[in-house]
């Protein structure tokens, strides 16, 4: 069977993480656990954009070579990613010879098939910043500003990918294919914005100015242009165009079920630059992968970025509040595809209320009761009507959660998670098993509470698995039950046998604000 294909952008490495590359790599991982639980093949790859003239410019400052760089700073993503336990099966790093060799080999092919030439651009080039302008570039006053230094007139030859060629096929494409892209309304923006996209893509840079790049197989002065180095991340390592004996593991994994991408780079790399290329190398459109946009975190409503101070360093979270809180809070404020702003107020009080007051006490009550007052195990007996009424609500929850979780839903099925968890705490209350221990008359109730405690407990625990692994593996092993199977029927069933719970110890404890985060006052 087709694994379930899941890919993230891949990092630039000019400079350490923060939290938007976070964000972006949890929820892939996130998503790619829950299909795993659903007894899918996963194969999840991410990785970093090592090329470019970001690195070549940042190695140059430091005096090292741009390898050297690029490795120091893939190294931090690397350390970042296994602290926050994501679970990649593949890593995508531009300069791995694999992928390099799958660029230079779709670079020829194409330039047999006549989808690439050579021209001489004449523009504006500003030297400082390495880059031709366009008309977008000039101020009010029709003149490029001060940020640009000094700008003259260049003539360039590089080289093009036909990329108008395909524009009529892109408009029927995406036209036909509204599932291309999700959220709904970024499809509609990017179908708006394509047909505005014209002329060919300059796909080359000459190696006078860059060299930090995967050099042109049929011409040596030239090196790739990095996106287009980029894109082809996602086919490469899966096994495209390198040696013959990958090319039936390509075949069985492709096409890719969600590329995740935040909303910057939709228009034009993803949306059009990427299934221009994958339709000039012969994909059909059933081969087309499909993009999945989120939206961007902020800082006091400011871009974060180093330069102006206003960091949130995911590394420096991690290590404060631990894996589970972070990844935690990061997908359960950010709607899917909307913009969220970082706050670490927020951050606690999602973890010490949903999970610490909610889950955590959940699990710390029944299971202290189910020990005091049943020695570990509730005896089996008929569930009244009230509490198979109970078990029948978390069925439903379970099943809204594969929908909401299927559709990439994130929030939502947190949010139905924590619903099953106040429903069992209110049942709890509602139930008073103090009460019911005391009472002669009702030594039955209080097994059957006990029971069902235990049963909700387990299922809000394989909810919480693909947000928060270790919390939810630690809370199974202290009910001392597997995970509900989310493979195809949902049957939530009794208590084993012999079933005997273990002991309760704080799974959540209390977070306490320590200030991680800078932003100018
Ligand atoms: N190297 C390119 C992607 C090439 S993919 C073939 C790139 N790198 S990036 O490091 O700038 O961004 C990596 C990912 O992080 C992108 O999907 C980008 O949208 C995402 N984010 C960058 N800043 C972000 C936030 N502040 N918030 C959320 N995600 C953000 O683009």
């Amino acid at each position: 069977m087709k694994p379930f294909f899941i890919t993230t952008a891949i990092d630039y490495t000019n400079a350490p993480p923060h939290i938007g590359h976070a964000y972006e790599k949890i929820l892939a991982d996130v998503l790619a656990r829950y299909h795993r639980l659903r007894g899918r093949e996963v194969f999840f790859l991410t990785g970093v954009d090592q090329h470019g003239q970001k690195v070549q410019q940042s190695a140059e400052r430091e005096g090292i070579a741009p390898q050297e760089f690029a490795d120091r700073i893939s190294e931090s993503f690397l350390s970042l990613w296994k602290t926050l336990g994501i679970s990649y099966d593949a890593w995508a790093a531009t300069t791995a010879p694999l992928h390099t060799e799958s660029v230079r080999a779709i670079l020829s092919n194409l330039k047999e098939r006549d989808w690439l030439y050579k021209a001489t651009y004449s523009g504006h080039y500003s030297i400082r910043q390495e880059q031709f302008l366009t008309d977008k570039e000039r101020g009010p006053d029709g003149e490029f500003g001060p940020e640009w230094g000094e700008v003259v007139l260049l003539d360039e030859e590089n080289w093009y990918f036909r990329l108008s060629k395909c524009s009529e096929w892109l408009a029927a494409f995406l036209e036909a294919h509204p599932e291309f892209v999700s959220p709904g309304f970024r499809h509609i923006e990017l179908s708006n914005a394509a047909s505005k996209i014209t002329g060919d893509l300059c796909i080359s840079r000459p190696k006078s100015r860059l060299s930090w790049g995967i050099e042109f197989p049929f011409d040596p002065n030239f090196v790739t242009y990095v996106w287009f180095d980029a894109l082809i991340n996602y086919i490469s390592f899966a096994g495209y165009g390198g040696s013959s004996d990958q090319r039936g593991e390509f075949k069985s994994r492709w096409p890719c079920d969600q590329h995740v991408i935040g909303k910057d780079i939709l228009i034009p790399a993803h949306g059009v630059y990427w299934p221009c290329m994958l339709h000039a190398m012969g994909f059909s459109d059933n081969e087309m992968p499909r993009l999945l946009v989120h939206g961007f975190w902020s800082l006091k409503g400011e871009k974060v970025s180093k330069s102006t101070g206003n960091v949130v360093d995911p590394a420096a979270l991690a290590e404060t509040y631990g894996p589970t809180a972070l990844r935690y809070y990061l997908m359960r404020d950010a709607v899917m595809g909307q913009d969220a702003d970082f706050s670490e107020e927020r951050l606690l009080l999602r973890h010490n209320t949903e999970l610490g007051n909610g889950l955590g006490n959940l699990v710390n009550r029944t299971l202290s009761m189910t020990r005091r007052y049943r020695e570990g195990s509730p005896k089996p007996v008929t569930l009244t009507a009230d509490l198979v009424a109970h078990l029948e609500s978390d069925t439903s929850s379970v099943k809204t959660f594969i929908t909401q979780m299927d559709a990439a839903q994130i929030h939502s099925g947190i949010e139905t998670m924590v619903d099953l968890v106040n429903r069992a705490n209110a049942l709890v209350d509602s139930s008073a098993p103090w009460k019911l221990a005391k009472d002669p008359e009702q030594p039955d109730r209080l097994d059957a509470v006990l029971a069902t405690l235990i049963l909700s407990a387990r299922t809000a625990a394989t909810l919480l698995q693909p947000v928060a692994p270790a919390a939810a593996a630690e809370i199974l092993r202290q009910i001392s039950l597997q995970p509900l199977s989310l493979h195809g029927e949902v049957l939530i069933g009794d208590l084993p046998e012999e079933y005997v719970c273990g002991e309760p110890s704080p799974v959540f404890p209390r977070l306490e604000k320590s200030g991680v985060v800078d932003s100018p006052a």
